[in-house]
């Protein structure tokens, strides 16, 4: 068995936030991990990932604190015709590390499928960024006891092949995020939680060095009030955090929740 990975703590800010408060917000989590000391550091890699009109900005204004910034989504493609589309050298190059693939509100808003997020998860890892995967299911298939081979079928499908995961496993991060659990205030009970996760972690292979580094968040209304029990979960190695990520108290108490 490997050692679990150093868990994640990734804040999606999706269609929020303006100079004024966006940077405000950063400069807030700056200040408290600037401050945080020893026991009060939270025990986690900490990523905010604002709308791309504050990408730069909000890079700038984390300046060395240790918390990363990503972009939401990216183009499949390095550059060209594709207008109000964004590359991932060009997140890369504004100061992200990392991107977000195939959020649910993409893949439904959208119309993504699985091989064009798998595109875009290429083209964040060719451009030197982490790629957070994101995979869940609907709340009907929830309902039919579809879960597990949904998320198969996502992975299978959606997963960067090849180079990208082997020896920079550690550069793919999956997020599990029912979609019936986001923005709604309802998750699955903690056991569902963990089995899904062990599922996954199965599937990567988790007896294998890569298999076994590849860091599986859990999203959807996770808030300071449930993180605890949520990260305390096995295989659960961090959380993809929306809604409350726009609040520094909750997301800063979100981080600290990490065992
Ligand atoms: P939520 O969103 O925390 O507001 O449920 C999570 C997400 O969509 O990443």
């Amino acid at each position: 068995m490997t050692d679990p990975p150093r868990p994640l703590v990734a804040g999606n800010w999706k269609m929020n936030g303006l100079g004024g408060d966006g940077l405000a917000l950063a400069a807030d989590l700056a200040r408290r991990a600037a401050s945080a000391k020893g026991e009060e550091s939270p025990a986690c890699d900490l990523l905010v990932c604002p709308p791309a009109t504050l990408l730069w900005r909000v890079a700038e204004a984390l300046g060395q604190s240790p918390i990363a910034v990503g972009g939401q989504d990216c183009h499949a493609d390095a550059k060209g015709a594709h207008t109000g589309d964004i590359g991932a050298e060009m997140l890369k190059d504004a100061g992200a590390t990392y991107a977000i693939v195939g959020h649910s509100e993409r893949r439904a808003g959208h119309s993504e499928t699985d091989a064009l997020v798998r595109a875009k998860a290429e083209a964040a890892l060719g451009a030197g960024l982490c790629a957070i995967v994101c995979i869940g299911e609907t709340e009907a298939q929830y309902g039919a006891g579809e879960t597990l081979g949904v998320l198969e079928k996502q992975l299978a499908g959606s997963l960067p092949k090849g180079p990208g995961i082997a020896p920079g496993a550690a550069k793919v991060v999956i997020a599990y995020e029912p979609i019936w659990a986001i923005g709604t205030g309802l998750t699955p009970s903690l056991d569902e939680i963990a089995r899904v996760h062990a599922h996954i972690r199965g599937i990567l292979g988790g007896a294998s060095a890569e298999g076994g580094s590849i860091r599986i968040l859990y999203g959807g209304s996770v808030n300071a009030a449930n993180a605890a029990e949520i990260l305390a979960l096995e295989e659960v190695n961090g959380a993809l955090v929306g809604g409350a990520s726009l609040h520094a108290d909750d997301f800063w108490s979100i981080a600290r929740s990490c065992p």
